[in-house]
């Protein structure tokens, strides 16, 4: 079978229309966290974890691409599959369409999974190999208990057309198909219910570079036709660039910038966006000279235990001692162009010197609030004493005291079960995502 590369116009049925205007974001992120614990132990008590993401905030925009970079290991998969909620987030919240569903159970989202799809990476692990084409793109109609109008069969067929997939291999199982049709059955699975947005986590990855543009073209052509959302998330910026709208890099759990995706290319103002771009192989041999090639030593270092201030600042060649004790948050520098460096690249000169007094400013605020939270412990400790003394109740005063422990140790125990019962959510999600992923 050779892999086909025009995508179909067949009739299928309308696309729903957009809830939300051109523009308008479809889904804000705020603040995500999920942190993996680490047990360990007979008791399996909780030594650590891992800080997988740490702090996301951004948006996806009605009928844009955001595309997501960054090395393997930043938690770009954990952030896809929390926004598609497959995840459990530790903290945060996502807004889908105005409603809250950071922490809606299966049963809740179960509507919403028409709304939100995923393409997973690899088409090989992707499609249950006892399932032929026709039962896994069909899984979602029968999932969801959606009767279509000539039936699931026609729906189907329409979708593999849709997808540049021949309608009367309906009845071929996966392996009989190459990894760009595979993927293609991934894509058709994915648009069976109409979603108004697609996680796809590195959709060509695992696919020949011959291929590769073929599926990126096929995504391209379903999101003009169908009206789609994207977040595609890749490691490779040249897919990206091709694809995106928006760019956002990623580095150990947390966005290091966030832009336009002109803006972003054009000028590069985080270190790290600038090291990924440099080893973007230059096509052009004139252009070679003035293409200073940076090199990223190490790996990503541990989620575990993330370095402290910017997480960049191990492998940073601009790395003082400031981005050794202050985190830099992520700000604006040009319109929708936002990055977390003290020392950004290519960012206008007057800007720089108003960030740098913005957050030393903010960096003077916190040690303010900190030193006047210990006056005021200070003082709530002395006051205390003076009641006890002239009240000569000291014993009385203490009582609150040794009841303290009891109710920490109430709290922990709370959290405990807060703990587990995330993590057993997290296993149930798990499976659930497993069956869909399987179909
Ligand atoms: N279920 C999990 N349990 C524990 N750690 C995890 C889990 N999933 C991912 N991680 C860890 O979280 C970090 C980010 O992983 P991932 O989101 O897959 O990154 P990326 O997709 O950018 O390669 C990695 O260190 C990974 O080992
Ligand atoms: S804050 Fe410092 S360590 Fe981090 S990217 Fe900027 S210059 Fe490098
Ligand atoms: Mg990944």
């Amino acid at each position: 079978m050779s892999e086909e590369s025009s995508t179909a116009t067949a009739t299928v049925p309308a696309p729903k229309a957009p809830a939300a205007s051109e523009g308008e974001a479809l889904l804000q992120v705020h603040d995500l966290v999920k942190h993996f614990p680490i047990k360990k132990g007979l008791l399996q008590r909780q030594v650590g974890a891992v800080q997988a993401v740490d702090g996301l905030t951004f948006d996806v925009r009605q009928g844009e691409t955001l595309g997501v970079v960054g090395e393997s290991g930043c938690g770009k998969s954990t952030m896809g599959r929390l926004i598609t909620r497959l995840l459990e987030p530790t903290s945060g919240k996502i807004t889908f369409e105005g409603v809250d569903i950071s922490h809606l159970s299966t049963a809740k989202m179960r509507p919403l999974r028409r709304d939100i799809q995923m393409i997973f990476q690899d088409p090989y692990s992707s499609l249950n190999p006892r399932h032929t084409v026709g039962t896994i793109v069909g899984a979602p109609f029968r999932l969801q208990g959606i009767k279509t109008e000539n039936g699931t069969k026609a729906a189907v067929q329409d979708l593999l057309e849709l997808c540049g997939l021949n309608p009367e291999h309906y009845n071929r199982y996966p392996h009989e198909f190459s990894g760009g049709q595979r993927q293609r059955i991934g894509i058709a699975r994915a648009l069976a219910l109409r979603p108004k947005m697609i996680v796809a986590d590195e959709p060509v990855s695992a696919l020949d570079v011959s291929i590769q543009a073929q599926v990126v073209n096929l995504l391209d052509d379903l999101q003009t036709e169908l009206g789609l959302t994207y977040v595609v998330i890749a490691h490779d910026l040249s897919v990206v660039r091709h694809v995106s709208d928006r760019v956002a890099v990623m580095y150990l759990g947390k966005i290091v910038e966030i832009a336009d995706r002109d803006s972003l290319y054009a000028s590069p103002m985080h270190p790290y966006t600038n090291a990924l771009m440099s080893a973007v192989p230059v096509p052009d041999p004139s252009r070679k000279q003035e293409h200073n090639r940076i090199l990223l030593t190490g790996d990503v270092p541990s989620p575990v235990n993330p370095p402290s201030g910017c997480h960049f600042r191990t492998r940073c060649w601009k790395a003082t001692e400031k981005c050794a004790e202050i985190e830099p948050p992520l700000v604006a520098l040009k319109t929708g162009h936002q990055v977390a460096c003290h020392y950004p690249e290519n960012a206008p000169t007057d800007v720089i010197a108003e960030t740098i007094t913005v957050s030393k400013e903010a960096g003077e605020a916190v040690a303010k609030a900190a030193e006047a939270a210990v006056a005021a412990k200070a003082e709530e400790t002395a006051e205390a004493a003076e009641t006890a003394e002239v009240a000569e109740v000291a014993a009385a005063e203490e009582a609150p005291a040794d009841a303290e422990p009891e109710a920490a140790e109430a709290a922990a125990e709370e959290s405990t079960e807060a703990v587990e019962s995330t993590e057993a959510a997290e296993s149930t999600e798990g499976a659930d995502a497993k069956g869909e992923t399987k179909s």
